[in-house]
């Protein structure tokens, strides 16, 4: 299915790698005007400069999710370029394993600031500056927000926080004619993500044996979903949680969070 986002904006955070950087291009390879944020000057640079290659119009913003004026300055500056956002995606996260004893109150309040504040602050930001109606908001969760994971107390904390903010938001929101849905992928291939839980082969093996379709998902499979949820097609879906992830969560909690442990470098 071949979706046309000619003349609509798209604003990625925390888009300049992994998954959320295969949302951005499938956004930019569809027509749309692209936006990315993120930490690293570096990294910012690299992701609009690929995005550009696909031929879209791009614009990118270093900011720390965590810091909310930073966040709603880059959000307005694209707004002033580009114009009302038809698509947010709020991606930005962070990952560690670690056992709840085995990280400092500040390593917990990081992954929390990261994922749940974060994602609070670019929709919160982002609210007047969507196109209403008919503007999409899309948080990327994690199998986390619904599954207790062994070693993932911050991730599965800050997670589930994050798929309240959807859900809140498609209540509160729906009335200003925006939609706000979470897209949860499971274990994708070549991303930071995995490589920080699954470090080993024997780990990703086993990971990719707990998965009912017996492989790793690709970042390009969780952008065509971003890609339907932007779109008219999905015009009455609002406040889902949509796993894009082979099943993986259908095996529940002792599966996942035990091969994490076991398989954990530190
Ligand atoms: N185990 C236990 N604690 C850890 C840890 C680990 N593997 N990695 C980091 N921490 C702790 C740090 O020691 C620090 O706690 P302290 O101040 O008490 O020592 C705390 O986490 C914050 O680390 P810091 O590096 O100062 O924070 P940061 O804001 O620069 O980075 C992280 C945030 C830790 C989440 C970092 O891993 C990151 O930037 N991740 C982004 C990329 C990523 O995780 N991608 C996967 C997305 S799913
Ligand atoms: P990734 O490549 O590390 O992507 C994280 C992105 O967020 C990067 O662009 C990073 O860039 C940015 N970022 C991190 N902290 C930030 C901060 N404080 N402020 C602003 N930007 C920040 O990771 P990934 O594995 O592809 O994961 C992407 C998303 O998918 C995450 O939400 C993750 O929870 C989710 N997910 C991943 C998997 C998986 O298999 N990988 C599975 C389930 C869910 P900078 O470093 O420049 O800031």
């Amino acid at each position: 299915m071949a979706f046309d986002y000619t003349d609509r904006t798209v604003f990625v955070a925390g888009g300049t790698s992994g998954i959320n950087l295969g949302v951005a291009q499938a956004f930019a390879r569809a027509g749309a005007r692209v936006s990315v944020l993120s930490r690293r000057q570096e990294k910012v640079d690299a992701a609009v400069a690929s995005l550009r290659e696909l031929g879209a119009e791009a614009a990118g913003f270093v900011a720390d999710v965590r810091d909310y004026p930073a966040v709603e300055q880059a959000l307005k500056d694209a707004h002033e370029r580009f114009g009302a956002f038809d698509v947010l995606v709020s991606g930005a996260a962070g990952n560690f394993p670690a056992k709840a004893t085995g990280m400092s109150a500040n390593a917990f309040k990081s992954v929390v600031e990261i994922d749940l504040l974060g994602t609070y602050h670019v929709l919160r930001a982002a609210h007047p500056l969507m196109r209403k109606p008919g503007g999409a908001m899309i948080n990327i969760s994690a199998p986390q927000a619904f599954l207790p994971m062994n070693m993932q107390m911050h991730v599965c904390s800050a997670k589930a926080g994050v798929d309240m903010v959807t859900r809140v938001g498609a209540l509160e929101w729906g009335g200003d004619g925006l939609r706000v849905n979470s897209v949860v992928p499971g274990p994708i291939a070549d991303t930071e993500g995995m490589d920080r839980l699954a470090p080993t082969e024997d780990a990703r093996r086993a990971v990719m044996d707990s998965v009912p379709l017996k492989r790793y998902g690709h970042s390009s499979e969780i952008a065509d979903c971003c890609l339907w949820l932007g779109s008219a097609m999905a015009a009455y879906v609002t406040g889902a949680v949509i796993p894009v992830d082979g099943g993986w969560s259908l095996g529940g909690a002792s599966t996942l969070g035990a091969g994490f442990e076991r398989f954990a470098q530190s």
